[in-house]
């Protein structure tokens, strides 16, 4: 195998969020059905939750991109903190009401409820974790209206489970779990994500033992395994331009796989 190989199966484990990249992934696609559907319900508010590294930012951005060509969509990568911002943003992009001065919740109030659109707008909000409760509040108010309709992302940390919190046990919240893959299921996003990219001899040179490996490494989060095999790549392209003879280019190397995840931090030396 060829270091040009190994070098572009070490690119597609960047860790990048770009919906052309995503990979179906059996679990995630009944997820995403499932969450295309609740999203042409009327009223819920979709809560997609789920620990650091487990797919959520790819996951709207893929549904994002998927629904932009049949409705009024807009994603927002990055949480607009402050209000007036915010609401301004709101009324720009979904009635192309643009303000120079501030605007606060109970105008941007008034403007939603004298619109008129056909098709209510959705609106894609990624880290809501980082909005204050007072601004989530607001949300779900205007969620109230029935005249946008949210989809929202939550980190859900080990210390601080962000759905006991009050504003998000009330029924309007339609709630989906994200969770890190299966050892079956990380074979599937390795080896798939290497085809998409045309990276075939990369992709067969994970076995059934090499992937339990890393999924013992990783504990099947996405982020941790990009990591890991990035990693894992870099060493391996080293090893072709250097000193080829010490590599086995058919069957990926637990040593390596090893080496990598002390690199990375992910095990102890
Ligand atoms: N379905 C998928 N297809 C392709 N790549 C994926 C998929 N799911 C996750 N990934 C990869 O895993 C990485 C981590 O996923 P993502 O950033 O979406 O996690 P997250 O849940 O939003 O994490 P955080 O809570 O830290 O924001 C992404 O950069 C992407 O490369
Ligand atoms: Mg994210």
């Amino acid at each position: 195998m060829e270091s040009n190989i190994f070098s572009s199966s070490k690119d597609v484990f960047l860790d990048a969020v770009n919906a052309k990249d995503y990979v179906q992934l059996d679990r995630v696609s009944t997820i995403y059905q499932s969450l295309k559907n609740s999203v042409k319900k009327p009223l819920k508010m979709v809560l997609l939750y789920g620990k650091p590294g487990t797919g959520k930012s790819m996951f709207l951005s893929k549904l994002y991109q998927d629904l932009s060509s049949s409705q009024q969509v807009h994603l927002y990568q990055t949480p607009i903190l402050d209000e007036s911002e915010f609401f301004k943003t709101l009324s720009k992009d979904l009635f192309d009401i643009k303000y120079t001065g501030e605007l606060n919740f109970t105008q941007f109030l008034v403007i939603l409820n004298e619109s008129n659109l056909y098709d209510i707008p959705l609106v894609l909000l990624d880290e809501a974790q980082l909005y204050s409760s007072e601004q989530m509040e607001k949300i779900r108010l205007l969620a109230d209206t029935r005249k946008i309709k949210f989809v929202i992302t939550l980190h859900k940390t080990e210390r601080e489970d962000l759905i006991a919190k009050e504003h998000f046990q009330t029924r309007i919240w339609e709630t989906i779990e994200l969770e890190n893959a299966s050892a079956i299921e990380l074979k599937m996003y390795i080896q798939k994500k290497l085809m998409k990219a045309n990276c075939f001899d990369g992709a067969n040179i994970f076995n059934n033992k090499s992937v339990q490996l890393i999924h013992k490494i990783t504990k099947g989060n996405y982020r941790d395994t990009n990591k890991l095999l990035y990693t894992v790549f870099d060493i391996y392209t080293w090893y072709s331009e250097n000193n080829p003879s010490k590599i086995n280019t058919r069957q990926i190397s637990n040593k390596i796989i090893e080496m990598a995840a002390i690199h990375t931090g992910l095990i102890d030396a």
